[in-house]
């Protein structure tokens, strides 16, 4: 089956009250985990690409794994640019056959993110591609935030309106208290799913975004830490707030950190319990198949299994 767009994905999450996991891709294990574990749960699938993982695995690389993926899978995958950071970078995956990007431009003034928004609308429409874009700033936020300090970093739902008319994207990536990486809260994770619910009072039947929402589960971060890794005090959403987030209009809910995780914990303890084995795959392999191990779980908590 050749890529698909996400369009027809995102009808179908919009409709069934489920999300897509967006999952990031860095080398062949990563995929082939991924891919796995979306083979048995009958799962659609977006693998996502940052210009970091683009650069480091090299372009032709990634796009060629993601084709074999392809060819052996038999599943609806949208390959994704990952947070394109201006229009070159986004025009370079459109024409080397992405089925949809992603321009940020969240940290440029309102105007100036709509006016590169809309840039990269006009080239990558005609080309069937379509184009996420983000609105707001993802920010760990504490939890005695002010109302006035959530307004000036969250999306403003009249802002994301007109954000959406004028720029004509598909899908927009808001803030509502998610960030990257492994400490995503100070105090209790929240989420501000008020401001969610006007924000898609709003829009409409208009697919929304959750980046950052990685769940870093305990037993994850344990098995890193347990190996001789520091990363005490990581916090990510709790899976019944993703459950919660699937539920609304969020059709895609974009994953990295949590592969990191396991990939990383699975391998440090290959090393300390094996310090005589020297043979790559016998510590990626292991991490393969815990890449698998937490798709499987995320594919449970988005909802998304049997869609395919
Ligand atoms: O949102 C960021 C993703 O986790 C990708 O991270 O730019 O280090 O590849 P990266
Ligand atoms: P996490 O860091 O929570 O995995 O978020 C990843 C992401 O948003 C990629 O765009
Ligand atoms: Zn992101």
């Amino acid at each position: 089956m050749p890529l698909v767009s996400s369009k027809e994905m995102f009808k179908g999450a919009l409709k069934g009250g489920y999300a897509i996991g967006a999952f990031n891709v860095n080398n062949m294990e990563i995929v082939q985990g991924i891919v796995d574990a979306a083979v048995e749960e009958k799962a659609p699938l977006i693998l996502q690409v940052s210009a970091g993982a683009r650069k480091y695995a090299r372009p032709e690389y990634l796009f060629h794994l993601v084709q074999a993926a392809l060819e052996t899978s038999n599943l609806p995958i949208v390959l994704h640019l990952d947070h394109g950071e201006d229009f070159e970078i986004c025009k370079s995956c459109v024409d080397q056959g992405f089925t949809s990007v992603m321009i940020d431009g969240s940290k440029y003034p309102l105007e100036q993110n709509i006016a590169m928004t809309k840039k990269v609308v006009e080239y990558a429409h005609p080309r069937g591609v379509t184009v996420e874009a983000e609105l707001g700033r993802l920010a760990g936020v504490e939890d005695a935030v002010s109302v006035a300090e959530k307004d000036a970093i969250f999306t403003d739902p009249a802002e994301a309106l007109r954000f959406v008319e004028e720029t004509g994207c598909d899908s927009l990536a808001i803030a509502i208290g998610t960030s990257h990486g492994a400490y995503k809260f100070k105090g209790t994770p929240t989420l501000d799913f008020e401001r969610l619910e006007k924000i898609q009072k709003k829009l409409g039947d208009f697919p929304l975004v959750l980046h950052g929402a990685s769940s870093v589960p305990a037993d994850l971060v344990k098995a890193c830490n347990d190996y001789g890794a520091k990363i005490p005090g990581a916090q990510g959403v709790p899976e019944d707030m993703i459950t919660k987030a699937t539920k609304t209009h969020v059709c895609k809910i974009n994953i990295d950190t949590d592969l990191r995780l396991a990939l990383t914990g699975t391998i440090r303890k290959c090393f300390a319990e094996n310090p005589a084995e020297f043979d790559p795959r016998k510590y990626l392999g292991p991490a393969r198949d815990a890449i698998k191990t937490v798709v499987k779980r995320k594919i449970k908590v988005l909802g998304c299994g049997g869609k395919a």
